[in-house]
């Protein structure tokens, strides 16, 4: 049987000599090595030979398919040369077509979000701060007034890297921080930076996006500021003509707390799909600085005062681009991103 093989061997081997086309080459691939092959269908029939013949055949098939394989590699690298070195003399392939274009890239549809809102804030006075992606328990929420089991902590579930460090879940720690800083200053800044939550991904939600945290601090600062600085933004970020409406709600970092939305942009207010038919749709959470969080952040409450806000990036996006699906930020679908 080893004989068989040494001269099924040779006979391939010297089959690839003078080898010169492609078809001849998958030819003699698929005579030997294919899957009815002369080598494969030996090499199948191991099984049929007494029990002690059997590893010397198993080891020199073996080494013979490795010795074929390569010897056809180096033949079909060989062949497909010659074959180009053919077509060159006879003026067949013309090395003078233009290549296949590689379109501009730009910048992702958030990252021009982000910049937008950046510079809006930026004209009225606002330096940005960033603060880390990972936080500690304690500033995404024991300083923000959330101490261990505080019910409000269910609202923001998320990743956590051990018992005391997380994925913040919100850009509101960065306030502690800036305050830590920048104490005994009055301070106006945005912290602009991503976000995770534990949460079910839906249309609207995702389990990492982006928000943008505002706070400012000062004596006498009051609820009006806070007004007057939304409204200022969400005519520049969304059209002049923008109104805004006040709610009261409530979040442990900011007494009083509020939500802010706007009419709609696409109905005016008159109800429409995208509002869900009530003609508001929400900007974002916002409040006085919670005289605790001043205080966790070094400042007295009893001398300073402040209001703090965040909303999303790729939200604000959704409405102002009438994009219906957050999912696709993140799916990188060129299709997609190359539409802004
Ligand atoms: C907060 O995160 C508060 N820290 C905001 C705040 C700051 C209130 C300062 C008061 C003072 P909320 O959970 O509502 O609040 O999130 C704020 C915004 O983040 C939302 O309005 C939305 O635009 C965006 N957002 C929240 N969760 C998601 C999500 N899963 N996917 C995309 N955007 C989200």
């Amino acid at each position: 049987m080893l004989d068989q093989l040494e001269d099924l061997g040779q006979e391939a081997l010297s089959g690839l000599e003078a080898m010169e086309d492609g078809d001849a080459l998958d030819a003699w691939y698929k005579q030997y090595l294919g899957k009815k092959g002369a080598l494969t269908l030996a090499l199948r029939s191991v099984g049929d030979l007494p029990r002690e013949e059997r590893p010397a055949f198993g080891r020199a098939g073996n080494e013979l398919k490795g010795k074929l394989e390569a010897a056809y590699q180096a033949c079909a690298q060989a062949v497909a040369q010659a074959e180009m070195e053919r077509e060159l003399e006879q003026g067949a392939l013309d090395v003078t077509l233009p290549g296949r274009p590689i379109g501009p890239g730009h910048l992702h549809i958030t990252t021009q979000t982000l910049r937008q809102l950046t510079a809006i804030f930026a004209e009225m006075g606002f330096q940005v701060y960033e603060a880390p992606e990972v936080e500690t328990d304690e500033l995404n929420f024991g300083l923000l007034n959330m101490p261990p089991h505080h019910p409000a902590r269910d609202m923001w579930d998320t990743f956590w890297i051990n018992d005391e460090v997380l994925l913040r879940t919100h850009t509101s720690p960065g306030q502690v921080r800036v305050m830590r800083e920048r104490y005994p200053e009055p301070i106006r800044v945005i912290l602009p930076g991503k976000c995770y939550r534990y949460e079910q991904i839906t249309a609207r939600s995702e389990h990492q996006f982006y928000q943008v945290e505002g706070l400012a601090v000062g004596h006498a600062i009051t609820m009006t500021d806070l007004i007057g600085t939304l409204t200022e933004f969400a005519r520049r970020f969304y059209g002049p003509d923008r109104r805004i409406r006040i709610r009261g709600s409530y979040f442990p970092f900011t007494e009083p707390s509020i939500e802010a939305d706007m009419d709609c942009i696409l109905c005016h207010g008159e109800g429409c799909r995208v509002c869900n038919y009530s003609g508001w749709l929400e900007v974002c959470g916002a409040g006085m600085v919670n005289p605790v969080v001043l205080q966790n952040g070094g400042y007295d409450p009893g001398e300073w005062s402040g209001f703090a806000f965040g909303f999303g990036v790729e939200r604000p996006a959704l409405v102002k681009y009438g994009i219906d699906d957050i999912r696709l930020f993140y799916g990188n679908d060129l299709r997609f991103l190359g539409q802004f």
